[in-house]
């Protein structure tokens, strides 16, 4: 059984992992392949701030809730684990300001102490009526990549640097099931006119004084186009922006003025702090994850495709939903498979 997974962002390897671990010991020759034409630290996921925080309304989309409730006890039990230095796995806490009043997260229980802000609290942030406080765990994909890469090639899952250019050319090598992680350029390998770039560009500085995220919201500019300040193990992130239909993966002057002034604006002392790198990522925007199965044909060549991609700014905060997620259909495809195939005759 031959599987291609394309995509090397958190979502393949994360999809790569969980195939790998529920089935290596029972289905015989199972041979995983992971494609992409950019690798850690070249991806989306690379340059995330790396923080669980779902969007504040999640449509009353129940199962991407379940996923990211998935990915959030995922992550808490690796937190006691020796490997969450290596994984780049820590919890941090901060605030969520608003402008203007909004009902609570539906995620208000997942994170560890939900609390609303104080008016104490709210002097600290002139411009802002209420928001709330919580603590909620940080996966870095520049140290996770590498992490799960390291674990995919200890355990024989083959890489190859590569342009996909169709699914067809994967099914002409003999694949038999493909995993579809391409993230914002999934249109490329099948037209899909709900899936956007969601520009993001932010600025990376040292601030290590910064101990809290502090994240803005203003329901007229959209989620993510306002200011906001995420600490990292090393490096913290300034953001941000969220331009639909922008493809330009370039950094440019406007945007970092407007990211730098909103930030200083917000926490005076950032005037003071060390930009050491400037990254822009395009956000695979959609109005919902795409996870299906599909049966694709060319010819008389047949494969069943995953599709897993449009995770817009939430990719870390569902990976492993969706990971475990794609690993049963997986499941229901070997299942599928074992019941349209005679059975072999003895020899
Ligand atoms: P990617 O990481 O983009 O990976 C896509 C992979 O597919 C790449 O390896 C690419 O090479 C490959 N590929 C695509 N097409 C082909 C092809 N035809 N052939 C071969 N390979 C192909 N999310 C959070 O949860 N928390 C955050 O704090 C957070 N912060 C963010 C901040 C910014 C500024 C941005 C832009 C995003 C942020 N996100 C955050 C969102 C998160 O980064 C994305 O949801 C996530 O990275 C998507 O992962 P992915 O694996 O689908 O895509
Ligand atoms: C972003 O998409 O820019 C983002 C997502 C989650 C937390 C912080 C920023």
């Amino acid at each position: 059984m031959r599987v291609a997974v394309i995509g090397a962002g958190v979502i393949g390897l994360s999809a790569a992992t969980c195939i790998y671990d529920q089935f290596h010991l029972t289905v015989p020759a199972l041979e995983i392949e992971v494609y992409a034409d950019r690798f850690t630290p070249h991806t989306t996921s690379d340059g995330a701030a790396g923080l669980w925080q779902p969007y504040l309304h999640d449509k009353g989309n129940a199962q991407e809730r379940f996923w990211n409730k998935e990915t959030f006890d995922y992550m808490l039990e690796h937190l006691n684990s020796p490997e969450a230095q290596e994984m780049g796995l820590f919890l941090l806490s901060g605030y969520n300001l608003l402008t203007q009043p909004v009902p609570d997260p539906p995620w208000k229980d997942t994170v560890l102490g939900f609390r609303n802000l104080t008016q104490r609290e709210l002097e600290l942030f002139p411009g802002y009526s209420c928001g709330w406080f919580n603590t909620a765990p940080m996966l870095e994909g520049r140290t996770y990549l590498p992490w799960l890469t390291n674990r995919l090639k200890m355990r024989g899952v083959k890489f190859f640097h590569r342009k996909i250019n169709s699914f067809q050319e994967l099914m002409a090598q003999g694949v038999d099931v493909i995993i579809n992680c391409t993230g914002v350029r999934a249109g490329q390998l099948q037209p899909d006119p709900d899936l956007h770039p969601g520009r993001g560009q932010v600025i990376k500085v040292e601030a290590p004084w910064v101990k809290h995220f502090i994240i803005t919201h203003d329901i007229k500019a959209g989620v993510y186009n306002t200011p906001y300040i995420v600490p990292g193990s090393k490096l913290m992130t300034l953001g941000g922006t969220f331009q639909v239909g922008n493809w330009n993966e370039e950094s440019n002057s406007q945007d970092h003025r407007k990211i730098w002034q909103g930030c200083c604006q917000l926490l005076p002392s950032i005037q003071k702090a060390k930009i050491v790198d400037e990254w822009t990522g395009l956000r695979p925007a959609r109005s919902k994850v795409r996870l299906q199965r599909e049966v694709i044909h060319h010819g008389n060549l047949q494969a069943e495709v995953i599709h897993n991609y449009g995770h817009g700014g939430f990719g870390i905060t569902m990976h492993w939903g969706c990971a475990k997620e794609t690993a049963r259909l997986f499941g229901e495809i070997l299942k599928d498979q074992k019941l349209s195939k005679p059975p072999r005759a003895n020899l």
